[in-house]
């Protein structure tokens, strides 16, 4: 399914699994190094592996928040069968319901819809000091803080990973607060 679809008022599915090339992976940590102290989102986690890289990569704990109860489901067996069910999580939710309060590092591999959709709620949640790393697709208006280019052999395209980090200036440079917000536990970790 690609592209959002707002049905009440509500979003659903902005596009099908789609996995992050294994070899584009690292791109994520190199725009976003990770330590123990980290709590790593993947908005819209597929089969959960940037959430399992996360935890390879030194993240203490990962949730991966997914729409399809199938991929929710395998994930979740992945993370048993590695023995990782008290640092790995995936919550089945639509990503616009999750509260990100909590969250040191976001992922986000969606659709440039979501990116639209998703940006007043990440600068609403969002601690100072968190760091968002969208793939392919960047935040309209946000003043981008890093960027890493993987290839994809064979293409002459390339794959653009955006990392921003809270509270993000606009392009224009105007910063905006970042909101501290308690920490509200809805990821079962
Ligand atoms: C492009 S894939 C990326 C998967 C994974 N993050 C990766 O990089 O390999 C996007 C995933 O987001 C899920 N998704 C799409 N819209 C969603 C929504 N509104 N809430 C939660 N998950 C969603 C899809 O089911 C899909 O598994």
């Amino acid at each position: 399914m690609a592209g959002s679809q707002l049905r009440n008022g509500r979003m659903q599915s902005f596009i099908g699994f789609v996995p992050t090339h294994p070899d584009h992976i690292s791109a994520f940590f190199e725009l976003a190094p990770l330590s123990l102290s980290d709590l790593v989102y993947d908005l819209g986690s597929g089969d959960g592996r940037l959430v399992f890289a996360a935890l390879d990569y030194g993240a203490g704990k990962a949730v991966g928040v997914e729409l399809d109860p199938e991929c929710v489901r395998k994930a979740r067996r992945k993370a048993r069968s590695r023995g990782l069910d008290d640092r790995a999580a995936f919550v089945q939710a639509d990503v616009v319901d999750v509260d990100l309060a909590d969250a040191s590092v976001v992922f986000c591999y969606l659709s440039p819809q979501a990116c639209t959709a998703l940006k007043p709620k990440l600068e609403s949640e969002l601690r100072i000091g968190a760091r968002v790393v969208m793939e392919s697709f960047p935040v309209p208006g946000w003043k981008i803080a890093g960027i890493a280019v993987r290839g994809y052999p064979d293409y002459y395209e390339v794959n653009k990973f955006y990392l921003y980090v809270m509270p993000v200036p606009d392009n224009e440079g105007t910063s905006r607060d970042g909101k501290v917000k308690s920490r509200q536990k809805t990821n079962g970790l």
